[in-house]
């Protein structure tokens, strides 16, 4: 699982003069099921979020509102990817370590996610991702 495999995926957009709709079903949209959601809101400028690599879990993060970047490395690759439509979100496989940053003002970041929330699936050290990855 590499920087190589994450992608920005085009959701569907009904556009309308009333306002857009876009959408996203599990294992149609998203290559997972999903399991849970969970968005960061008020993020004071100059925060930056993440800082950690899930050993099992996927995800797909989305630029609600505003806009931010997501730094995916994988101890080889690194890319910085801005999002900033509702309608397009980041596939995120498991064994990616990533940071966000450059929130603008008033910027939700969604997230969906292929399982519950579990410490135990998290990687929270650089050094002990990069030992696992060349295991
Ligand atoms: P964390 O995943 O480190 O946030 P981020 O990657 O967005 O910077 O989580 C921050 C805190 O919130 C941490 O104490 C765990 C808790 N948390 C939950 O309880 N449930 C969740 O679904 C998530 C994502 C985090």
């Amino acid at each position: 699982m590499n920087v190589s495999n994450c992608k920005v995926i085009d959701l569907p957009k009904i556009q309308d003069p009333r306002g857009n709709l876009t959408f996203i079903e599990g294992n149609a949209h998203v290559p997972f099921d999903i399991r849970r959601v969970y968005y960061l809101y008020d993020v004071p400028g100059g925060a930056e979020r993440g800082g950690h690599a899930h050993k099992g879990l996927s995800q797909l993060i989305v630029a609600m509102s505003g806009s931010f970047d997501v730094v995916l490395d994988d101890g080889t690759e690194k890319r910085r990817i801005h999002l900033n439509r509702s309608y397009q979100g980041l596939y995120v496989c498991p064994m990616i370590w990533r940071e966000l940053d450059n929130f603008s003002s008033g910027s939700v970041c969604m997230v969906l996610a292929s399982n519950v929330y579990e410490e135990s699936d998290y990687f929270r050290d650089y050094s002990s991702y990069i030992a696992a990855r060349s295991e």
